[in-house]
């Protein structure tokens, strides 16, 4: 397996024969790193303690023109923080989450571990452990599938924290009017030059061997224009086509997830990534596509369209699509454990 593929070669029963719990924290570490990110930036650093992890935002991996109020980042280490609850909760070793505030130099929590009297696994996570093994954003169209109540019932109970809510939204029409907005946020976001130059710099050709960044393969690019993607995005404003492919994929699914904060806080959009992840992978163990699009909450005045539609005083903060499709994803590449380990 190439080395930009290898974090996703695991086998869940490796755990039970690792001895040094350095080796303990670096094996689940591994599905910690498999979370969604903005841009595929991994903004993630970890440093290791005696019996704990402190994870770091790595300020190098900022983008100011597609994140400029922090909003992403924060959520990107969310998810990654959620999967390393998860995983370490199933293998029965977690013991504590601490949060840091803003000021700590770029600290965000520490999860503290217990190798020496471990809980018994907790099986009922077994399905979420392994969907991060397979998980993907998955971008296209969805089929005409519609998901269970049962399932949809269950998300809306998983708990973000008080000032969090979970919108979940099933019906046509209101689904159409999001794909509209998040269409427009797309317009507007390439209408700026530098937002698109920033944008280049991600995006990574199909036979790249770079760890980071969106293989063109993921977006649906075809192989042909592949290598060129990236400098067509710089040069040329191709707002409107991403627009319309964007409005089709979202008005397709069967379910837009929303998530909305009381406030804006780097506190909340913590746990606005962990609530999104724990979502998302829920799904995915059920076989059921995920994909995030976030443009309609990112820019200025849409996402009080967003509200108005939801009928929230709440801010809305993520929104991904989920349901049925009928091909595999590749994953998209990652920077091995170690060279994020400080
Ligand atoms: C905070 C956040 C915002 C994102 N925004 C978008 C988005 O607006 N559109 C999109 O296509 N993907 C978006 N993504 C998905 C990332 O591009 C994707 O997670 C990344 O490329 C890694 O790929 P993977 O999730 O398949 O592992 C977002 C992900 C996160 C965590």
């Amino acid at each position: 397996m190439a080395d930009n593929f290898r974090a996703w070669d695991i086998k869940l029963n490796q755990f039970n024969r690792l001895k040094l719990e350095e080796e303990k924290i670096k094996f689940l570490l591994e599905f910690a790193i498999r979370a969604p990110s903005t841009h595929n930036s991994q903004p993630w650093l970890f440093k290791l303690g005696d019996s704990s992890c402190d994870i770091y935002l790595n300020p190098e991996k900022r983008l100011p023109k597609a994140d400029p109020t922090e909003r992403d980042i924060f959520i990107s280490l969310g998810c990654c923080i959620e999967n390393l609850i998860i995983v370490s909760g199933y293998y029965g070793v977690l013991k504590q989450v601490k949060f840091y505030n803003k000021n700590s130099k770029n600290l965000v929590a520490k999860i503290v571990f217990d190798f020496l009297s471990p809980r018994k696994e907790i099986k009922s996570l077994k399905g979420l452990v392994t969907a991060i093994t397979y998980r993907s954003n998955s971008r296209g169209l969805f089929n005409s599938k519609k998901i269970e109540s049962r399932i949809i019932n269950r998300i809306k109970k998983i708990l973000g924290g008080f000032d969090l809510k979970i919108h979940c939204i099933d019906d046509r029409e209101t689904i159409v009017k999001l794909a509209g907005y998040t269409a427009k946020g797309l317009l507007m976001a390439h209408s700026d030059k530098e937002f698109r130059k920033e944008m280049a710099d991600w995006i990574i050709g199909n036979n790249s061997s770079r760890l980071e960044g969106i293989p063109t393969y993921s977006m649906k690019v075809p192989n042909i224009i592949s290598p060129i993607f990236p400098l067509l995005i710089k040069q040329i404003n191709l707002g409107k086509i991403l627009s319309r492919l964007n409005f089709k994929s979202i008005a397709s699914a069967p379910l837009v997830c929303v998530i909305t904060a009381k406030k804006n806080s780097s506190r909340n959009w913590l746990k606005v990534g962990q609530l999104a992840e724990r979502v998302m992978l829920e799904l995915n163990k059920n076989n059921i596509k995920t994909s995030i699009y976030l443009a309609s909450v990112e820019m200025d005045g849409l996402y009080r369209k967003v509200m108005n539609v939801l009928g929230t005083t709440y801010k809305p903060q993520f929104v991904f699509c989920a349901g049925y499709m009928d091909e595999k994803f590749k994953p998209t590449p990652r920077i091995p454990l170690e060279e994020k380990i400080l």
